[in-house]
């Protein structure tokens, strides 16, 4: 765990300042722009990958339209149906709702911790959605979109019940790969269809025998609308990267097939019409509808329920969608022809059409250390792991400049660590640092500047330059060209500061001084409002100090053109970023919540907390503390301080947890031994293995002993 002093975190309210957009004026000027953000599935934590491919670049991107005086809505939410959130709530013995309320909330707080500023994240579960998907299904139905066909679908005859989608596992007939599932292959990107993979057989039963039986499915007519796609798409073409071209251009030259979007499963979207009680509809199918459903949410609770029409009708609005590479065709190819359809219907019925996609800037993967980071298969940085450890905006910093826009990146703490040290803390925060506090010294204010020399000329000349390209580099999605451009401008304001030896100037040439000083903060102020939607932490608290009124959010784009005002008053900085310490982040400490060990606590100061910490008897009941039996002791696979402990909780079953107990217990002193447990602690992914409860320990400082019970207690016994 990075110590204390590394973590320079926002404060609570600083996140919910920097978390919460402005809300959108509707009538305002400026160009709309709507940003979608693919829906996260609700069946585990969130990880780096999601933020670097899909969450990160819409905030940067929604953060640079905003300071442009575009009116801005930014949508997404949890996508709750389909065959990964079942498979989950089966493991997990829940309810499907459950799980995904649980993962919502989860992923709500996620977000906000780190910036992330949605207009609305909401759920696919609402009513809302539920009603205006139907429509969307019922209007594609009315203009003969949609059709009634008979199929045979994969069937597991010793469970009874049809196997949709990911029940399905089988070889990809494009690449070979062993793991593809029945409607996706997680490899080469294809979607698929159950019949098509080689060797099918029920998940996690690679011997189990699968029929093909009949079934009745709505078909969506995807084949009437190739030529109508392919106008769309060469229309588009020009500003698409790379990776949506060729996936869209490949779909559309292999044909496009009509595909069933229902299932017989019965956790979704329900059929609006008799005697399809059982199924539902498909996931894919539903999910994108809810870039459109969650704005007409958004608009209800902003007490206007019209204002969506702003975004969605208007011809003129730009619809950009986030997304990772695999998504890429339900968002070029599936989602514009429901959307083209649901527009015939719409105009049969004297409504406006709805707006196409514009941009669908797809990301390619990051890797960890060169595996890709997958939820299913449990590779990972969990989110809630990271931002326990790390300041956000640091995090944000280095996925911004490693992001894997044209290809995968890599994660790797040698360069986090590497990227944060040089970058953001020696060139933009030693830079800020120095210039700030030097200035507040001699001047305490922005001081006059006198004639400027050719070196402030230039630096100035460097701003409208850097400024210039950087504006064009975000309208188009490229963040992490932009980002290096603004942070060499950085080590270009270093090397003048340094060159220009204002500490000399101030006692020998004041006038002088003054003018390196005051062309310094200048730049400062321009890096604090370019950065301003990558690292929105800190560029709040650096605005502040600058003297500056108002958010730096809420501040004009173009204000990073303008010199500081003469005279504003500055405030002695606080350090924006501590260096990281590669040794410590290797180094892993069981986090307080899993294991009894030692922590260097700082005094506290008495407050109300520690002067009043009673727990009332219904408070001290909502624990769930047990006697269990240690099964099994063995050595977290990449964590040396930790053992991963399987314990006996008698009616609670098997349990997993991560323990730092190394130093004061062999494997073999706990094997057998009864210990106290606490079981509905939350459970932690502590360095990619699941926490699931801790074991309680007396600590005295060096000496630390389980509690074992007095008499003989078989495993599960309440501890009260
Ligand atoms: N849940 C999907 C995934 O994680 C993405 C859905 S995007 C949506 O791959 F627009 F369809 F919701
Ligand atoms: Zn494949």
């Amino acid at each position: 765990m990075v110590k204390e002093t590394n973590h320079v975190g926002p404060s609570p309210e600083e996140i919910d300042q920097v978390s919460t957009p402005p809300v959108p004026g509707v009538d305002g000027p400026g160009r709309t722009v709507l940003v979608c953000v693919a829906w996260p599935y609700a069946n585990g934590h969130l990880h780096l990958g999601h933020i670097a491919g899909s969450l990160l670049p819409p905030d940067i991107f929604a953060r640079f339209q905003r300071m442009q005086g575009n009116r801005v809505l930014m949508v997404s939410g949890s996508d709750c149906h389909g065959t990964p959130i079942m498979l989950t709530a089966e493991k997990e013995g829940k309810a499907p709702s459950e799980v995904v309320d649980h993962y919502n909330a989860e992923h709500i707080k996620a977000i906000r911790d780190f910036g992330i500023a949605f207009d609305i994240f909401t759920k696919t579960t609402t009513e809302n959605h539920e009603r205006n998907v139907q429509d969307i299904f019922t209007t594609l139905l009315d203009q003969g979109y949609l059709e009634k066909r008979t199929t045979e679908a994969p069937y597991d005859p010793g469970a009874g019940r049809f196997l949709p989608d990911r029940y399905v596992e089988g070889t990809c007939p494009h690449c070979g790969y062993t793991d593809a599932r029945g409607d996706q292959c997680d490899d080469c990107g294809k979607t698929l269809d159950a019949h098509e993979l080689i060797d099918p057989h029920p998940k996690g039963a690679p011997d189990g025998r699968i029929e093909f039986r009949p079934t009745e499915h709505f078909f969506f007519l995807l084949s009437r609308f190739q030529k109508r796609l392919e106008e769309y798409v060469a229309d588009k073409q020009p500003h698409w990267r790379p990776n949506t071209k060729n996936f869209t251009n490949n779909w559309l030259k292999e044909g496009l097939q009509d595909r069933p979007i229902t299932r017989d499963l019965t956790w979704g979207v329900p059929i609006p019409l008799d005697g399809f009680e059982d199924k539902r509809l498909y996931v894919w199918f539903e999910a994108v509808c809810g870039y459109y459903t969650s704005a007409i949410e958004w608009a209800e609770r902003v007490g206007k329920p019209d204002a969506w029409r702003t975004w969605w009708e208007s011809p003129e609005t730009e619809s950009v969608y986030f997304l990772g590479k695999d998504n890429i065709p339900f968002h070029t190819i599936i989602w514009p022809s429901i959307l083209m359809g649901f527009s015939d219907g719409r105009e049969a019925r004297g409504e406006k059409r709805l707006v196409l996609p514009y941009d669908v800037p797809a990301n390619e993967f990051l890797n960890l250390d060169g595996k890709q980071f997958s939820k299913s298969r449990g590779i990972g940085i969990w989110v809630p792991d990271v931002l326990g450890r790390f300041d956000p905006d640091v995090v944000r910093y280095y996925l911004s400049v490693n992001m894997p826009e044209n290809r995968d990146a890599n994660w790797t703490w040698e360069d986090f660590v590497a990227k944060v040290n040089d970058e953001l803390v020696d060139s933009f925060g030693n830079l800020v640092h120095r210039a700030l506090t030097f200035t507040e010294k001699n001047f305490g204010a922005v001081p006059e500047p006198g004639t400027l020399g050719p070196d402030e000329e230039r630096l100035v000349a460097r701003i409208r330059d850097v400024h210039a390209e950087v504006t064009d580099d975000l309208a188009h999605s490229r963040f992490k060209k932009a980002l290096r451009t603004i942070m060499g401008l950085a080590s270009e304001g270093n090397r003048y500061f340094a060159a220009s030896e204002p500490w000399r100037l101030v006692k020998e040439d004041k006038e002088r001084a003054a003018t390196v000083l005051h062309t310094s903060m200048f730049l400062v102020r321009s890096l604090c409002l370019m950065l301003a939607p990558y690292i929105p932490f800190a560029t709040h608290r650096l605005w502040k100090y600058l003297g500056e009124e108002g958010a730096v959010h809420a501040t004009a784009w173009v204000a990073a053109l303008e010199p500081p005002t003469v005279g504003m008053k500055l405030s002695v900085p606080e350090v924006l970023f501590r260096k990281l310490d590669l040794k410590e982040i290797l180094q892993p400490e069981a986090p307080e919540s899993s294991a009894p060990q030692k922590k260097k606590e700082k005094p506290k100061m008495p407050t109300a907390e520690t002067t009043n910490n009673e727990v009332t008897i219904d408070e001290f009941a909502k624990l769930d503390l047990r006697i269990a039996t240690v099964k099994s002791v063995e050595d977290h696979p990449d964590a040396d301080r930790l053992y991963v402990i399987k314990l006996d909780v008698g009616d609670l079953g098997e349990r997993q947890v991560c323990a730092g107990l190394k130093k004061f217990y062999a494997p073999d002193e706990m094997v057998g031994k009864k210990v106290a447990f606490i079981a509905n602690l939350k459970p932690a992914v502590l360095r990619g293995v699941e926490s699931q409860g801790m074991i309680l320990a007396g600590d005295s400082g060096d000496a630390v002993a389980f509690l074992t019970p007095e008499k003989e207690l078989p495993a599960g016994a309440k501890i009260r």
